[in-house]
């Protein structure tokens, strides 16, 4: 398997174009998102944005928000070139700590019905189909609303 430096920083300015471009290379036209609405998801109160690199590239990023005990994965988007080396759990990983660490108790997130790929990251993750949200992406097509709850350390 190849092995790559993975590391994490916090979201700065300077990565926005780069982090519109990843999200664009993800997504289909009608799901990927504007500039605007990226950057007021970035912006919003309670939200969080990580930026993973791998060997000194951006490779992927999360989007989180926060209010009061409940979070909510925005986005998480990987470039396909990184995919399967354990970017996306990175992400998520530190995604969720910060989140656990700020008073957050459950996570919730949207993901398609018809991409096997990204359901079977969330479960491998924890996460847990709660219902079905029919026609919620532009276009049409199914969402699963999934949640997981946040461990306690006390
Ligand atoms: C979902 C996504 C973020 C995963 O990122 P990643 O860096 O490839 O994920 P990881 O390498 O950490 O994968 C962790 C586990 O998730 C599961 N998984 C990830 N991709 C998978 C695939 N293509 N097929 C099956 N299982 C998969 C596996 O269990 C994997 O563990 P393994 O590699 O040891 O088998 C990435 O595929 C992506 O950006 N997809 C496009 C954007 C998207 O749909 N985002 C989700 C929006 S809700």
């Amino acid at each position: 398997m190849r092995a790559e430096m993975l590391k994490l920083r916090p979201y700065q300015p300077g990565h926005f174009e780069t982090l519109y471009e990843i999200d664009h290379a993800c997504y289909e036209p009608a799901i990927a998102y504007s500039r605007h609405d990226l950057n007021s998801y970035i912006h919003a109160p309670g939200a969080d944005c990580l930026v993973a690199e791998a060997d000194g590239e951006i490779a992927g990023f999360i989007v989180s928000e926060q209010a009061g005990t409940f979070g909510y994965i925005v986005t998480i988007d990987v470039l396909e070139a990184h995919r399967r080396l354990g970017v996306g759990t990175m992400l998520l990983n530190e995604s969720e700590r910060k989140l656990a660490a700020n008073g957050v108790r459950e996570v919730t997130l949207e993901t398609a019905t018809d991409n096997a790929s990204t359901v079977a990251f969330w479960e491998k993750h924890g996460y847990r189909t709660r219902s079905l949200k029919k026609g919620y992406y532009p276009g049409g097509r199914d969402a699963f609303d999934m949640i997981k709850s946040l461990v306690v350390n006390s």
